[in-house]
C-alpha cells in the first residue's frame, strides 16, 4: 500500500474479543452507511480489512481508517484518494481534529466510553455503532445528556456504552416507561476518563 498508510507501533494489548477480526453482514454496513453524509469526515475505528471504510469513502469527503492488525491491511487493492489508513491502536494515537462522525462497528468493544469522550473532545457530535446494544446499528448523538442520577425509573443508554434499567415500584412500570430509553452520562459503569 502506498503513502496513504501510516503505521504507528503501540504496546497495549486488547481484550481478546476486541482483537477479533470478523466482518459483519451487508445489512450492518448498509445501515451504517445510511448515516454517512457527503460532507462528512469519518473516523472508522477498528476498520478491519477496510470493507466499510471503502464504502464510506465512496460517500464521504474523507475517511480515516484505524486498524491495529497490520495483516488485515496487506494486499489491498489501490485505495481511493480520500481514504487514509492508519495502522495503530486507536486508543493511543492522537486523532485528526476534522472528524465529523465516528464509526465503531465492533460489537464487543470495551472502550465505547473512551471513544465517545475523545470524539466529543475534538468537537465530533455523532458516533455510528453497533457496540452499545450489540445488535443493530445506531447513531449516538454525543451532545451533553442528562446525568444517570436524574433517571427515576426505566431504561437508559449511557455515553460510556452501558445500557440498563433503573428499577422502581411495580405500579410505576407502565408500557410508556418500558418503551422509553433515556440517553444519559455518568452512569455507575462509567470509568474515569484518562487525561
Ligand atoms: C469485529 S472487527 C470489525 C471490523 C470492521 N469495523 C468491520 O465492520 O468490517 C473489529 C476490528 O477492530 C480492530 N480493533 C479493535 N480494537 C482496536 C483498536 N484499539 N485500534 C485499532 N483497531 C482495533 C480489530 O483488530 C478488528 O479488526
Amino acid at each position: 500500500m502506498g503513502a496513504q498508510v501510516r503505521t504507528i507501533v503501540t504496546r497495549n494489548s486488547l481484550d481478546s474479543w476486541e482483537a477479533l477480526w470478523a466482518p459483519y453482514d451487508e445489512t450492518t454496513y448498509r445501515d451504517a452507511l445510511a448515516f454517512i453524509r457527503p460532507e462528512d469526515t469519518v473516523l472508522d475505528i477498528g476498520a478491519g480489512d477496510l470493507r466499510f471504510a471503502r464504502r464510506a469513502a465512496a460517500v464521504a469527503r474523507r475517511v480515516y481508517a484505524v486498524e491495529i492488525q497490520p495483516a488485515l491491511l496487506h494486499h489491498q487493492p489501490p485505495l481511493p484518494p480520500n481514504l487514509l489508513v492508519i495502522c495503530a491502536d486507536a486508543r493511543q494515537i492522537p486523532w485528526p481534529r476534522d472528524i465529523t462522525v465516528g464509526v465503531l462497528l465492533m460489537r464487543h468493544c470495551a472502550h465505547v466510553g473512551l471513544y465517545t469522550r475523545r470524539l466529543r473532545e475534538i468537537g465530533c457530535r455523532r458516533l455510528v455503532t453497533n457496540a452499545r446494544w450489540r445488535m443493530g446499528v445506531e447513531e449516538m448523538l454525543l451532545e451533553p445528556r442528562m446525568p444517570w442520577s436524574a433517571v427515576r425509573i426505566g431504561w437508559y443508554a449511557c455515553l460510556c456504552g452501558a445500557v440498563g434499567f433503573v428499577p422502581g415500584p411495580p405500579s410505576a412500570v407502565t408500557p410508556a416507561v418500558m418503551e422509553t430509553i433515556t440517553e444519559v452520562e455518568n452512569c455507575p459503569a462509567c470509568q474515569p476518563f484518562p487525561g
